[in-house]
């Protein structure tokens, strides 16, 4: 069993597709085993994505993670982190194959619907910076 960090973004909340979303994943043998709707601050958001503060898209998208809620969840199951990066689909929804979130929700790069975990080890990292173990129920 492993465990992945997912946020569904501000595209998502805003356009109330946050069933629509978690039933692909749960439909994926994904388990949802924390989960959360909160209100990003700016500082918060670019703490996050920190890895990415040199690249000429942070800005914007530390901009965009704030124009509304999202929802940080933990998701459980065999191989966690590359299960959910397929279902997710590639990060540009003009790459991602048909049948995957983005490809069938995100809206362009940067609101691309959904965030996953790109290691077991980020996971575990990403899970820690918004969960707390007393909040994660498997
Ligand atoms: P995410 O998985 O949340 O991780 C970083 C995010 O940066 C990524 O999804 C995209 O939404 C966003 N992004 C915007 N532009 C780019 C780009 N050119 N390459 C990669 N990620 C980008």
């Amino acid at each position: 069993m492993q465990r992945t960090l997912s946020i569904l973004k501000p595209d998502v909340t805003r356009r109330n597709l946050t069933g629509a979303v978690n039933e692909r994943i749960e439909k994926s043998d994904l388990r949802i085993i924390a989960q959360k709707r909160i209100q990003l601050s700016l500082e918060q958001a670019q703490k996050f994505y920190a890895v990415h503060r040199e690249r000429a898209f942070f800005n914007d998208l530390c901009d965009f993670m704030v124009t509304g809620p999202v929802v940080v969840q933990v998701l459980e199951g065999n191989n966690a982190v590359d299960n959910y990066r397929t279902v997710m689909g590639a990060t540009n929804p003009a790459n991602a194959e048909e049948g995957t979130i983005r490809r069938d929700f995100a809206e362009s790069i940067e609101a691309n619907s959904v965030h996953g975990s790109d290691s077991a080890e980020n996971a575990a990292i990403e899970i820690s910076f918004f969960f707390s173990e007393m909040e994660i129920v498997g």
